[in-house]
């Protein structure tokens, strides 16, 4: 079993949501804290909370990760800091919902400079240090979205999917380095995902982030290669892409993306997208 006492642990996207579950589940565990988004001010009122109840060190770090020099300064930060990282969670991720040519395509270019670009980069640049001590750990977050193409989240989808294969290949590349590599994948999380959009998440199979971070961290202990934190029913769609024709499955998930409505989704405070 991995021990999260003493060790360090960098979150992205931990300003909110299942970064900031995620953070608050480590601090418990007993693991120190490198706290990586954009949003300063919730990182800093995050990192009080922590160190009010949590004898752990906690370390502020705001950047754009969907900045190609973003990651970079995250690493500049930590080494004139000489702070050294044990676990790495790449969880900051950002989704575009609703047709592809009907929503900005400005959110379907940053959600692949988040999610795969800018995870990509940070898993380089911390990961190296990693291996050269021959200890670490990686957990990328990806999503049950990876399994299937998913109309009306077309970018996002594909986006998880790349999360899904680098991460696997990854971790067989890094077997026997010391450096661990784990993919999780959460179902539907009631976080603010959807925020600032008329899409919602059925609350009748929307798992809590405090329970989706436990079970990623109790995952990532126990040794798995892979992390399904959600409620079963999530990990049993994995299963169905596997075993039914791609075209089928796809199908299937547009008629269940527009019962939903992603097939008309409006921002809520702009209105319908031009
Ligand atoms: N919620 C779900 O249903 C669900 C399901 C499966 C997988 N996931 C995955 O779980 C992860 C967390 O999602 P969530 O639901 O917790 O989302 P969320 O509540 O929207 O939080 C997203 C986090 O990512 C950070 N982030 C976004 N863009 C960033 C950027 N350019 N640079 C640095 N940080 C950035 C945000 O911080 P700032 O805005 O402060 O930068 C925030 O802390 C994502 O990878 C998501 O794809 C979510």
């Amino acid at each position: 079993m991995y021990d999260y006492r003493g060790t360090t642990t960098l979150v992205t996207g931990a300003s909110r949501g299942i970064g900031s579950a995620c953070a608050r589940a480590l601090a418990r565990r007993g693991s120190n804290l490198v706290l990586v988004a954009r949003s300063a001010p919730a990182l800093d009122r995050l990192a009080g909370e922590i160190r009010a109840e949590h004898p752990v060190n906690t370390l502020v770090l705001d950047a754009d990760l969907a900045d190609p020099a973003g990651p970079g300064t995250v690493a500049d930060a930590l080494r004139e800091r000489h702070v050294s990282v044990d676990l790495l969670v790449n969880n900051a991720g950002t989704g575009s919902v609703g047709p592809f040519f009907g929503r900005p395509f400005e959110q379907s270019l940053r959600s692949v400079d988040v999610n795969v670009t800018g995870l990509m980069r940070m898993t380089r640049l911390i990961g190296a240090d990693m291996l050269e001590r021959g200890s670490g750990g990686i957990i990328n977050v990806g999503s049950t979205a990876a399994f299937q193409p998913m109309p009306y989240q077309a970018s996002y989808s594909g986006t998880k999917a790349f999360v899904l294969y680098f991460t696997e290949a990854l971790a067989q590349e890094l077997r026997g380095t010391g450096v661990r590599v784990m993919g999780a994948h959460p179902g539907a999380t009631g976080t603010g995902f959807f925020d600032s959009t008329t899409a919602v998440m059925d609350p009748r199979v929307t798992d809590s982030p405090e329970s989706v971070a436990e079970r990623t961290l109790d995952d990532f202990a126990r040794g798995r290669a892979a992390s399904y934190p959600g409620r079963a029913l999530h990990r049993w769609t994995t299963w169905v892409p596997r075993l039914l024709p791609r075209t089928a499955v796809t199908r299937a998930v547009a008629v269940v993306n527009r019962k939903a409505g992603f097939h008309e989704v409006q921002d809520v405070m702009s209105g319908p997208a031009s």
